[in-house]
């Protein structure tokens, strides 16, 4: 499996895909390269570690979302991917993008949606906002990315507990450990090995 991972941050995603690829738990796939709107994301680092294709491009650097839209879509086009990984990807996805790319393009997201999911629940919000729910449990969501936002059918889900005295940022720490840095590699392993299919809307996963 081609995977193409687009990425805006720190990467622990990402390295939680090369460490997979790398130790044979991830089989059947080889990440092609990584797309970064943000020149300073470490995770360009890592890539470059590892010896991936790494690139960056921004809506910024064009004079229109419509003529970054274009040139987006020709970069992601021209690495031929059987699969796009949305990894801390803070760019709205092109519509026609998502189009061409239906269950072919997955997400994580922070939080065991629905809850916590949508317009403006990113990165600490997220976390911030379940502390002040006093919800028991969060976790992390690897769903297809369809034309909403944390709307497309859902892969995998890791519940994780919450404890005394968590502040966004431990809990944060924890959903990342403990939830996205497997559920993700895992996502990647099932689709590498044609075990997600959606049936009406939703995912069914061959064990
Ligand atoms: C993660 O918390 C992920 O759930 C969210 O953005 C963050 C990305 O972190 N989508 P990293 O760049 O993978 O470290």
């Amino acid at each position: 499996l081609r995977v193409l991972v687009c990425v805006s941050g720190g990467g622990t995603n990402l390295q939680a895909i090369i460490d997979g690829v790398e130790a044979g738990t991830i089989t059947n796939t080889e990440i092609v390269g990584v797309i970064s709107n943000n020149k300073n994301a470490f995770a360009l680092e890592r890539a470059k570690k590892h010896g991936i294709s790494a690139e960056c491009i921004s809506p910024k650097d064009y004079e229109s979302r419509d003529i970054f839209n274009k040139q987006f879509l020709e970069r992601v086009n021209a690495y031929k991917p059987d699969l796009i990984v949305l990894a801390g990807f803070l760019v709205v996805i092109p519509p026609e993008m998502i189009a061409e790319y239906r269950n072919r393009m997955i997400n994580i997201h922070p939080s065991l949606i629905p809850a916590f999911c949508g317009t403006g629940y990113y990165g600490l919000k997220v976390h911030e906002a379940a502390l002040k729910r006093g919800v028991k449990v969060v976790g992390a969501t690897v769903h297809f990315v369809d034309e909403g936002t944390d709307t497309g059918p859902i892969i995998l889900q890791k519940a994780v507990e919450v404890q005394n005295g968590d502040t966004p940022e431990i809990l944060q720490k924890r959903v990342m450990e403990q939830a996205e840095w497997k559920i993700m590699p895992e996502a990647i392993d099932l689709i590498a090995n044609g075990k997600v299919t959606v049936e009406d809307g939703r995912t069914v996963i061959c064990d």
